[in-house]
């Protein structure tokens, strides 16, 4: 049977940091589905649309395979199952992540407890960098290009 993750975030925009995750959940699994959410709790730089779109560029740009991208708006665990996903993927950077992915964890499980979710701890210095920090130090003039996909960058200067 086809082992699939689900990848699931706001990725307003993609970073960096999000593609040392996605590459290394690749490496466990046959196929990968980054899952842009579109939650209205949250307001985003960037349509739902438009953030898939990037992901989409950003892997033709980085060659990645194996990958898709899709929009959601209700329970992730839910849509992972429907797709025969029995497993999430999320990062971890800092103390206060832990916090915040314990709990969406554990209510994760209390809605299905078949699906998992495996966690990657940030490196290759991306642990501090955030999309709402990108955000600010681009309107501020500082030039991100270190941190983000070229894809980020073009639609940023658009
Ligand atoms: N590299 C860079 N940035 C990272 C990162 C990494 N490795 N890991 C986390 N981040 C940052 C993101 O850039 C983002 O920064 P921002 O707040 O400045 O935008 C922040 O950490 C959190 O981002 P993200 O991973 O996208 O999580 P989220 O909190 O925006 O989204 C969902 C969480 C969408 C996965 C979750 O809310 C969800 O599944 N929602 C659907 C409903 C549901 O099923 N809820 C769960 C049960 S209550």
């Amino acid at each position: 049977m086809k082992k699939i993750a689900v990848y699931p975030g706001s990725f307003d925009p993609i970073t960096n940091g999000h593609i040392d995750i996605l590459q290394r959940a690749i490496s466990l699994f046959d196929e990968v589905i980054v899952l842009v959410s579109n939650n209205s709790k949250k307001s985003c730089n960037f349509t739902a649309l438009e953030r898939k779109e990037i992901i989409e560029e950003t892997l033709i740009e980085l060659g990645i395979k194996n990958v898709t991208v899709e929009i959601n708006e209700g329970l992730t665990v839910r849509w992972a199952k429907e797709r025969g996903a029995y497993h999430l993927i999320r990062g971890l950077r800092e103390v206060t992540d832990f916090e915040y992915e314990f709990q969406m964890a554990s209510a994760n499980e209390f809605a299905d407890k078949e699906v998992d979710t495996i966690f990657f701890m940030a490196r290759n210095n991306t642990s501090f960098i955030s999309s709402s920090a990108i955000m600010e130090l681009y309107k501020n003039g500082v030039d991100v290009s270190p941190l983000v996909p070229n894809s980020v960058v073009k639609r940023l200067n658009k």
